[in-house]
């Protein structure tokens, strides 16, 4: 199976080493050696790599998109000679993948899921190297699509042992599950980013009082396209801060290192459903305004 992985970041990283026995491609801006960090274990890796010019979709069966949102319009370009046999597996948060990428792609053959995997990217001073960080090895949920190529994907998953970690659902679960993810990081990104404090440090702050408005407005619009989201999405936000107390999140990290943020596939994305559904969702459009006008400033 010739596998590609669209990033060089966080994700990509961590994805070179859990597929590192399948020989990946990863496609990106830049290559080269970089550390993977897990528990204890320190591995230097250098996978193979191919510039987003030099690499060609027809080169692969199967890819992992591993990519911030901004480099969205450069994936559709790079898949746009896609055949029909390939596979697309995307784990990005926020949403709208399929509307960016139906067409090029056929539906069956984007397979849009949801991690708890956590990783963050860094520079190792003392090996002057770029490196990630595994702070969490979670579930990966895909839906289960009539793809020929996933019975192949599962096989490979077993034979990595990774069956456990890596589960398929019918496309409406997983459409649950993003939802759920989409609420949290509607919550968590912003709120971090705005006040500057690590995801522990929020729900002390006056601001953590929004969670209430984003998850009503955004819990209004899920139940408009059909999804029923009545779990205690509060306190399950507010033990997510907890667990992940000392974590900064993406978008706060994004802000800090002059980055574009991925708040117009969450914030923002929830903001356009809510306004084709004619529902409220001011507080998420507020939001949108103030991370722009963030990230404008630094
Ligand atoms: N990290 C996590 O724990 C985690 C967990 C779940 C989901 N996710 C999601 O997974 C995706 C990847 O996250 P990550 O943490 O790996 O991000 P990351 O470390 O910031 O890496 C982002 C990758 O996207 C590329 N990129 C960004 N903007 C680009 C542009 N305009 N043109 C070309 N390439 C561009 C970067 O290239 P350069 O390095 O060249 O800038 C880099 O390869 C995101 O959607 C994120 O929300 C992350």
């Amino acid at each position: 199976m010739r596998l590609a992985i669209i990033g060089t970041g966080a994700m990509a990283r961590y994805y070179a080493k859990v597929f590192d026995i399948l020989d990946p491609v990863m496609v990106g801006r830049h290559g080269g050696p970089f550390l993977l960090k897990q528990g204890d274990q320190i591995t230097r890796m250098t996978p193979r790599f191919l510039s987003w010019h030099d690499a060609h979709v027809s080169l692969f069966d199967v890819i992992i998109l591993a990519v911030k949102w901004p480099a969205m319009p450069l994936v559709k370009q790079f898949l746009r000679d896609a055949r029909q046999e390939l596979l697309v597996i995307s784990l990005m948060n926020g949403m709208g993948q399929e509307e960016a990428l139906i067409p090029p792609l056929a539906p069956e053959q984007l397979m849009v899921g949801v991690t708890t995997d956590a990783v963050t990217a860094y520079w190792d001073n003392q090996a002057q190297l770029p490196a990630a960080r595994v702070s969490a090895v979670g579930q990966t949920i895909l839906p289960l699509l009539p793809h020929p190529l996933l019975p192949l994907w599962q096989k490979q998953l077993q034979r990595l042992n990774l069956t456990s970690s890596w589960k398929f659902f019918s496309s409406q679960a997983v459409l649950r599950e993003r939802w759920i993810k989409l609420i949290a990081n509607s919550v968590i990104n912003p709120l971090t980013a705005l006040a500057n404090v690590t995801n522990g440090d929020l729900p002390q702050l006056p601001l953590w009082s929004l969670s209430t408005a984003l998850i009503h407005e955004a819990t209004h619009v899920a139940q408009a396209i059909g999804l029923s989201i009545d779990d205690d999405l509060s306190s399950r936000l507010l033990q997510l801060c907890q667990a992940t107390a000392t974590n900064k999140s993406s978008m706060l990290q994004d802000i800090e290192q002059h980055k574009v943020t991925e708040i117009d596939a969450i914030n923002g994305y929830i903001v356009r459903m809510g306004h084709d559904h004619a529902i409220d969702v001011s507080t998420h459009q507020a939001l949108v305004h103030l991370i722009h006008t963030l990230s404008q400033q630094k």
